[in-house]
C-alpha cells in the first residue's frame, strides 16, 4: 500500500534526475559506507526505486553475493532492470513487491536496506515484522527517512510557505517517521546499534541540486491540497527561484539513518 504520491513514469524520470544530483549521490555513498556490505552477502533493497543503491551494494558484495530489489512501481522496476552491472558485481534481481508482504523465505538475507521508503508505508509495524522475518539471526537492517520538520528553506512569504509545506506532507504516510522509528524497530525485535543524520544542505542555488529538483515536485503536487491553489504554488516556486537568482538562497533538510540488528 502506498500514499498519494504515485511513482508513475513521469515521477520515475523526476526521481532519477533528483537521485543523480551530487547531493543525493553523496548521501548514497554515506549510506553504503554505514551499511558496509561484505563480499558474498545476500542483500535486499525494499523500495529499490531506480536501483542506484542496489547497484552500489552489488559492486561491494561481488559475484559471490546477491542483491534483490522490490518496489511497488513498475516504471521504477523497469529502470532498475536497465542498469548496467559493473564488472565483478553481484547479480541483481528486481521485482514488483510490497514492503508489507515480502515474497521471500524466512531468513533469506544477511542485510536489508530501505531508504526513503518507510515514510510512504502506512503499516510500518507489518513492514518491520517482514524485515525481521527475512533477515538471518544477527542480520542487519538500514533504514533512512526524512523528518520534514527539520526543513529550513528561506522564503519571502512564511505564511504561504507553511501552507505549501503542509500540503506537501500529504505525499507521505508519515512525514515525521524518524522520531518514532527507534521504538518501532525495538518492538519488532530489531535492536538499534547506530543512528546518523545525513544533511542535504544547499546554501546557494544550483539547478543540479536536491532542493532545485524537489521544489518542482512540490509545486506539481500541492495545488488542490489543504487550500493551496495553482497560483499559490506558482508564486511559491517563483519566489524561491528569485531568491536563488538574487543570491539569497538557503535550503537544508535532515535525513535520519538507523542501523539495527535482528535479535
Ligand atoms: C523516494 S523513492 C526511493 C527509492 C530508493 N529507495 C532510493 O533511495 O533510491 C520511494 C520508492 O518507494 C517505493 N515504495 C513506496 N511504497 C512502497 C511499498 N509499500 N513497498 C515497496 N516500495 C514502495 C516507491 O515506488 C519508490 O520507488
Amino acid at each position: 500500500m502506498s500514499t498519494a504520491m504515485s511513482f508513475d513514469e513521469d515521477m520515475t524520470r523526476r526521481v532519477v534526475d533528483l537521485y543523480t544530483t551530487p547531493d543525493v549521490v553523496a548521501q548514497r555513498e554515506a549510506t553504503l559506507e554505514i551499511l558496509d556490505p561484505q563480499v558474498g552477502e545476500r542483500v535486499l533493497d525494499v523500495g529499490s526505486g531506480p536501483g542506484f543503491l542496489a547497484a552500489g551494494i552489488a559492486s561491494r558484495v561481488g559475484e559471490s553475493g546477491a542483491v534483490f530489489g522490490v518496489d511497488v512501481s513498475e516504471p521504477m522496476i523497469a529502470h532498475a532492470r536497465g542498469l548496467e552491472a559493473a564488472p565483478g558485481a553481484a547479480t541483481m534481481t528486481f521485482g514488483l513487491g510490497d514492503a508489507t508482504a515480502l515474497g521471500f523465505h524466512d531468513q533469506s538475507f544477511d542485510a536489508v536496506v530501505s531508504t526513503q521508503v518507510f515514510e510512504y508505508v502506512p503499516d510500518i509495524g507489518t513492514a518491520l515484522t517482514e524485515v525481521h522475518r527475512v533477515l538471518v539471526p544477527g542480520g542487519r537492517v538500514l533504514i533512512l527517512d526524512t523528518d520534514w520538520d527539520s526543513l529550513v528553506w528561506h522564503t519571502s512569504d512564511r505564511e504561504r510557505h507553511g501552507r505549501v509545506m503542509s500540503a506537501w506532507q500529504e505525499h507521505l504516510a508519515d512525514a515525521w517517521l524518524p522520531r518514532t522509528l527507534t521504538r518501532r524497530l525495538e518492538s519488532a525485535a530489531l535492536a538499534v546499534e547506530r543512528q546518523d543524520v545525513l544533511v542535504l544542505h544547499n546554501p546557494s542555488f544550483d539547478p543540479r541540486s536536491f532542493s532545485a529538483g524537489v521544489m518542482q515536485l512540490i509545486a506539481n503536487f500541492v495545488p488542490g491540497r489543504r487550500g493551496v491553489t495553482e497560483e499559490d504554488a506558482s508564486a511559491w516556486l517563483a519566489d524561491l527561484q528569485a531568491l536563488g537568482a538574487g543570491g539569497e538562497y538557503f535550503f537544508s533538510v535532515n535525513r535520519y539513518l538507523f542501523l539495527a540488528r535482528r535479535i
